[in-house]
């Protein structure tokens, strides 16, 4: 039977506070030791892995797997946000073993940096635009840029029309909403995926690379998962990314990208994992269904994280399958904002804006970026 320690304050609490303030909770988990248990949000206990060099252990072992079949069985998987299990649907996050290795080879090569490198000048065009047509200002550039371009990047690659755009980012808004809300942006996500399907592109591409016993259904999904996911993950990111760039010069940008992620990673937690049998971790015993969390923010300044973003993309089997792509992307934004809007200012005191915390697993986000002077260079008379 496991048995709940007390770490202090609950890591999991939804809440507001100013940038610079560390995350509620985690510096008493990091000090309770390398494995503390916590109460999960769907309620029992969940081991929280708090080093770096465990988290890497952890995150390579195949006894602890992603896919929500194994989620503690008294979780209601709405409540607890639990994605269907890997029977369900077939999906990059929940797979495991071989399954899991072919659907990753499947999706490599469209994400390889060699193909990232080619669509810098892409990135960068679709952060000009997106910006130069937002006026001015002031903007808050969370409500009117940071889901937006993530959605054209990743869309324009996967051959999604840009008429099109604002249908996906209606569909992440409503992935917030209720039973009724999530079914039409599925839906919505279900009839982009067949139009880039229909179009030059990656979705095409992976279609094709997948083996004929995959549906086009079961594409779809996958389909979702990058438009979601890659939207769900670098919006927030850039926020950050942008406000430092604007209240502190971006100077290095992939520097600062990569502290950026390192410090206020997307996925603070990374996602759910489970026990699949019993495991000892660091002394403490697991029962098989035993949820496990990598207390990925806080192993910010843990040297075994590795260098640049450390452990913001996960590790192992798992890690994100969009690297190359998402630092390439925050990258171009940053580089465009500062390099061609040069009279770009913050609209409020830096002191002013605050980060939300949505509460569970999800990261934090600016609530809001309000920036004015957005003119693009040609027009601001100092190029
Ligand atoms: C700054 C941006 C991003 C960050 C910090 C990030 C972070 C992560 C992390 C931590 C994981 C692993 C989660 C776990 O093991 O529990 C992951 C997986 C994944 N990410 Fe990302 N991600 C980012 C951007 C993107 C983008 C842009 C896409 C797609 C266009 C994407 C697609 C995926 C997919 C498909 C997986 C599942 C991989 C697998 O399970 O094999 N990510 N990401």
């Amino acid at each position: 039977m496991l048995q709940q320690s007390s770490h202090g304050a609950c890591p999991f609490v939804a809440g507001t506070r100013r940038p610079d303030e560390p995350y509620p909770g985690r510096e008493a988990l990091r000090s309770a030791g390398p494995v503390v248990l916590a109460e999960a949000p769907a309620g029992g206990p969940v081991a929280i892995v708090t080093t770096a060099a465990l988290a890497r252990d952890v995150l390579g072992d195949p006894r602890i797997v992603k896919d929500t079949a194994w989620a503690p069985l008294g979780w209601d998987p709405r409540a607890a946000e639990l994605e269907p299990t890997a029977a369900r649907a077939l999906s990059l996050t929940t797979t495991e073993g071989a399954p899991h290795a072919a659907l990753r080879r499947a999706h490599a090569p469209m994400l390889s940096p060699r193909r990232m490198r080619a669509r810098r000048d892409a990135m960068r065009d679709t952060a000009r635009e997106l910006l130069a047509g937002l006026g001015e200002g002031p903007v808050d550039l969370m409500a009117e840029f940071t889901t937006r371009y993530p959605l054209a990047v990743v869309g324009d690659l996967l051959g999604v029309p840009r008429a099109m755009l604002d249908d996906a980012v209606e569909a992440c808004r409503r992935m917030f909403g209720d039973e009724a809300d999530v079914a039409a942006a599925m839906g919505g996500f279900a009839r982009i995926a067949a139009t880039a399907m229909q179009h030059e592109g990656l979705a095409r591409e992976l279609r094709e690379r997948l083996p004929t016993d995959v549906t086009d259904e079961q594409v779809h999904y996958l389909l979702f998962t990058l438009l979601f996911v890659g939207q769900l993950t670098t919006g927030p990111a850039l926020g950050f990314a942008l406000a430092r760039a604007l209240t502190e010069g971006a100077g290095d940008t992939a520097a600062l990208v990569d502290d950026v992620l390192r410090r206020d990673p997307p996925a603070p937690f990374t996602l759910w994992r489970f026990t699949a049998q019993e495991v000892e971790l660091a002394g403490v015993v697991l029962p098989p269904r035993t949820p496990v969390l990598v207390d990925v923010a806080g192993t910010a300044d843990d040297p075994d994280a590795g260098p640049g973003p450390g452990l913001a993309f996960g590790a192992g089997p798992h890690l994100c399958a969009a690297v190359h792509l998402a630092r390439a992307e925050l990258v171009a934004a940053v580089d465009v904002l500062v390099t061609d809007f040069p009279d770009a200012r913050l609209a409020v005191p830096a002191t002013d804006l605050r980060r939300v915390d949505p509460g569970g697993i999800a990261g934090s986000r600016l609530a809001a970026l309000p920036v004015h002077g957005l003119r693009p260079r040609e027009r601001s008379g100092s190029s």
